[in-house]
């Protein structure tokens, strides 16, 4: 139950239903995340972030032929599609890997077509890690350094969605072409028959404190003491990643859940963002490590947001 100041309690001992109920902020399961999909109600869950596993890749957790990951996303996917609210969205981390140079595994492409043509692809969206090593893959029999994962958002086409929750700094060179007065008002026509007046476009995303992001996000998979390698975590997700899209896909108090939550990072961003969090992990070490996570992001979150009267207590 919420405590004399309002705010809900952290996750440690609650169930997922606490936190479906708003008593709990925070749930984390360990083992299988299908096991408990299956018995989620419908409707009950506003966004879902997660990094999953990757086919034909070898974890700690273990190595999925594609045949078995298809099996097991085909389940994941209907089961949160069930989870989510009306407006609610999914976004999935993705990267394709090959067989061998030369040669790219074909799961990335099989599940974004299945998943658009039986749900729906809200947007193409990609990460883009510009600080990926420069060693990596870098030998001269090799291709080109992959760089690139694709976020994989699925939803209905009005899914719930903050724009200015996520909108990028106006660059310096925008700053700097309007403070020096180069910019000018005047109508460009372009061959495809489209017009635009620069400035008018530039003071409109300087009135707005920044411009809509592309959807090619450039975020540095840094190893930092926010992100989840600085755990021991072999895949973890970027923390800004996992921000923003928590920021862009769910409202304050909202439930975000993530069944392969790993070291916890998504549930980090949603706690510290006074969303509620319900996640699964299936490896034991990780599992602790979220724990601890998300205790600390409990206690270090946003409190005055956190005292909200849900009309669950
Ligand atoms: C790419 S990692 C997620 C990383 C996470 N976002 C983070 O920042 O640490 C995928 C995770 O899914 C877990 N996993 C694999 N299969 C699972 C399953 N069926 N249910 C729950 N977790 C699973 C793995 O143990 C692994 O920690």
């Amino acid at each position: 139950m919420p405590d004399d100041t309002g705010a809900l309690l952290p996750g440690e001992g609650a169930t997922w239903a606490d936190v479906l109920a708003g008593d709990a902020a925070w749930w984390l399961g360990l083992g299988d995340c299908r096991d408990v999909l299956a018995t989620m109600p419908p409707g009950c869950v506003d966004a879902v972030v997660t990094d999953p596993p990757y086919p034909e890749i070898s974890r700690d957790y273990g190595r999925m032929t594609e045949a078995d990951w298809h099996a097991m996303m085909r389940q994941v996917v209907g089961e949160t599609r069930h989870a989510l609210t009306a407006t609610g969205s999914a976004m999935f981390v993705l990267q394709a890997n090959s067989e061998r140079v030369g040669r790219m595994r074909p799961w990335l492409w099989e599940f974004m077509a299945w998943t658009a043509r039986e749900w729906n692809q809200i947007q193409d969206v990609w990460w883009w890690n510009h600080t990926a090593q420069v060693t990596m893959h870098a030998s001269q029999r090799g291709l080109m350094r992959p760089s690139v994962k694709a976020c994989v958002w699925l939803g209905p086409e009005d899914a719930y969605r903050n724009q200015n929750a996520i909108l990028w700094t106006e660059s310096d060179d925008n700053k700097a072409q309007r403070a020096s007065g180069r910019l000018n008002n005047n109508l460009h026509k372009y061959p495809s028959g489209g017009t635009n007046r620069k400035l008018r476009q530039v003071m409109s995303a300087a009135r707005r404190g920044g411009v809509t992001p592309f959807n090619l996000w450039p975020i540095a998979n840094a190893n930092s003491t926010s992100s989840g390698g600085a755990y021991g975590h072999g895949a973890a997700t970027p923390f800004l990643l996992c921000r923003r899209w928590v920021e862009y896909i769910s409202s304050d108090g909202a439930i975000v859940l993530d069944p392969f939550a790993g070291s916890g990072t998504v549930g980090q961003a949603a706690l510290l963002l006074s969303r509620r969090f319900i996640g699964c992990e299936i490896f034991p070490t990780y599992h602790a490590v979220a724990r601890r996570r998300l205790g600390a992001a409990y206690a270090a979150r946003q409190p005055a947001l956190f005292t909200l009267d849900d009309g669950a207590a």
